[in-house]
């Protein structure tokens, strides 16, 4: 038996189309990638990479091939893979806090396997802060902070989750 990859993209192809038009811009991507390894991906402004992170993050569905996290299709979004979007994705009515709580209770909350109580998915919302450094502003509403402070919520509330696939779209 032939191990499989964490992480597999195979034979990915995508078009985009308009009425007659289809732009083809993504062919025949194959790529593994292993647990814990780090991945960049440059390229000239338009050449597919948000493209092929929003297939990896399951919301844009390619054209041709799959993509496959330990060995089972990838064909929607979900917690196990984080997004950090190139532009930010706060919710505008949500604190600091409250944009990582949510996505915190989301993933550890209810009785699920990760399960953790309400007094330690706080400390774990407060630690992901601290890690960025954002402790002081957690009260503060997105409008109220700078871009590079948004782009830090973002990498503290998809850390915070702990996801298979840490997915980062130029977020510095
Ligand atoms: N939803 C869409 N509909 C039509 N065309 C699209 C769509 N999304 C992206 N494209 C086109 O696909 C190509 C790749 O776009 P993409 O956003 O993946 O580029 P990129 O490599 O991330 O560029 P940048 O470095 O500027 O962020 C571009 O030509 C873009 O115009
Ligand atoms: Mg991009």
């Amino acid at each position: 038996m032939t191990t499989q990859p964490y992480l597999k993209f195979e034979q990915i192809g995508m078009s985009f189309r308009r009425g007659q038009m289809a732009t083809e811009v993504l062919r025949d991507v194959n790529l593994r990638i292993e647990r814990g390894e780090f991945v960049s991906m440059i390229g000239h402004s338009g050449c597919g990479k948000s493209t092929l992170l929003n297939i990896l993050g399951g919301l844009l569905k390619s054209t041709n091939g799959e993509v496959f996290l330990e060995g089972k299709v990838v064909d929607e979004p979900g917690p196990d893979r984080a997004i950090v979007f190139q532009n930010h994705s706060l919710l505008p009515w949500l604190t600091v806090y409250g944009n990582i709580a949510i996505a915190v209770d989301k993933v550890f909350g209810g009785s699920r396997g990760k399960g953790k109580t309400k007094a330690e998915r706080h400390d774990w919302v407060m630690h992901n802060l601290e890690l960025v450094q954002m402790a002081q502003a957690k009260d503060k509403r997105p409008h109220e902070v700078s871009g590079g402070m948004k782009q830090r919520v973002g990498i503290a509330r998809a850390l915070a989750m702990q996801p298979k696939v840490l997915l980062m779209d130029e977020p510095f």
